[in-house]
């Protein structure tokens, strides 16, 4: 085909994809041409802004490192992260709803029941514990529980400064045979995502702000089950509403219950100010487990 013109060249590059072997990529690549040209034809872009748009793809590449995912949070920021995840975990009824991974995970250090991941990091202490069961309530016993989240400044261990930042306030812990688990850390903080980029520019273009509510991260799997990644958000954050990345889900907000001195669940003597965040998770079965 020759002199493709506004009202024939959408056509004529669909019918260019259409040849691919691959009958995922063909959908894939017609739907990209498709609601590309949608997007050009609604907007009517000027040349400029179209160079600018380039820029900025352009520059969310460059702002990409060992430790940033610009691209990760463009999608997550355009709430695509939270929409692949409704279409890849519709849980069944009683199952814990996911939410967003978020670029700040990596595999944990495996601790002893009841230890502590803050990493000698100042902070309010906080017990978390709870269970892992089926969507029944029947317990899991071996269960792996992998815990991340931010300090009392809002900033993740990975984010300190330095080539190699010292791990803290994350960490792996098995259930025992009732399906419990517990551990003790420092109380994280709400935070701003990374916005010192192509992201933060967007937003604030957009007039929006960049913070996440309080939450605590986890990753739970077990044989035969679905992997569970969600947080536990806490109850009464002034983000739960407006969260950057549209993560929040009402049944993982819970109460961050404030302590002062006593006996915690697991006997420790507490002298000041703690806090306490207990959840039942309830993993689905695994996909061919359905
Ligand atoms: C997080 O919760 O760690 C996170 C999620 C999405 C974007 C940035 C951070
Ligand atoms: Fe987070």
């Amino acid at each position: 085909m020759r002199e493709a013109d506004e009202q024939t060249i959408t056509e004529a590059v669909l019918a260019r994809v259409r040849a691919a072997p691959d009958p995922r990529v063909r959908q894939v690549s017609e739907a990209l041409v498709r609601h590309l040209h949608a997007f050009v034809r609604e907007v009517e872009p000027s040349e400029a802004e179209w160079d600018r748009g380039i820029r900025f793809l352009t520059e969310t590449g460059h702002m990409c490192s060992q430790t940033r995912q610009e691209f990760i949070l463009l999608s997550d920021t355009l709430g695509v992260s939270m929409l692949v995840d409704a279409i890849n975990h519709r849980v069944p009824e009683g199952a814990t709803e996911t939410t967003v991974f978020g670029p700040f995970y990596v595999p944990p250090p495996a601790f002893a029941p009841g230890a502590d991941i803050s990493a000698g990091r100042s902070g309010r202490p906080m017990y978390i514990g709870g269970g892992v069961t089926d969507p029944e309530g029947q317990p899991i016993a071996g269960a792996t529980v992998d815990v991340w989240h931010s300090d009392d400044e809002g900033f993740y261990d990975l984010q300190k400064p330095g080539p190699d930042p010292a791990l803290s306030g994350r960490g792996r812990f098995a259930t025992d045979a009732a399906g419990r688990f517990h551990l003790w850390t420092i109380r994280p903080t709400a935070y701003p995502i990374p916005n010192d980029g192509p992201v933060g520019r967007m937003l604030e273009a957009q007039g929006r702000h960049p913070f996440r509510p309080e939450h605590v991260h986890f990753m739970i799997t077990a044989p035969g089950k679905a992997k569970l990644v969600t947080h536990i958000f806490a109850d009464g954050d002034i983000y739960l509403e407006s969260d950057v990345v549209f993560g929040v889900k009402t049944s993982l907000i819970r109460a961050f219950e404030r302590h002062e001195r006593g006996a915690a669940p697991d006997g420790r003597a507490m002298t000041g100010e703690w806090f306490s965040l207990t959840h039942d998770f309830r993993l689905a079965p695994s996909r061919e487990g359905r």
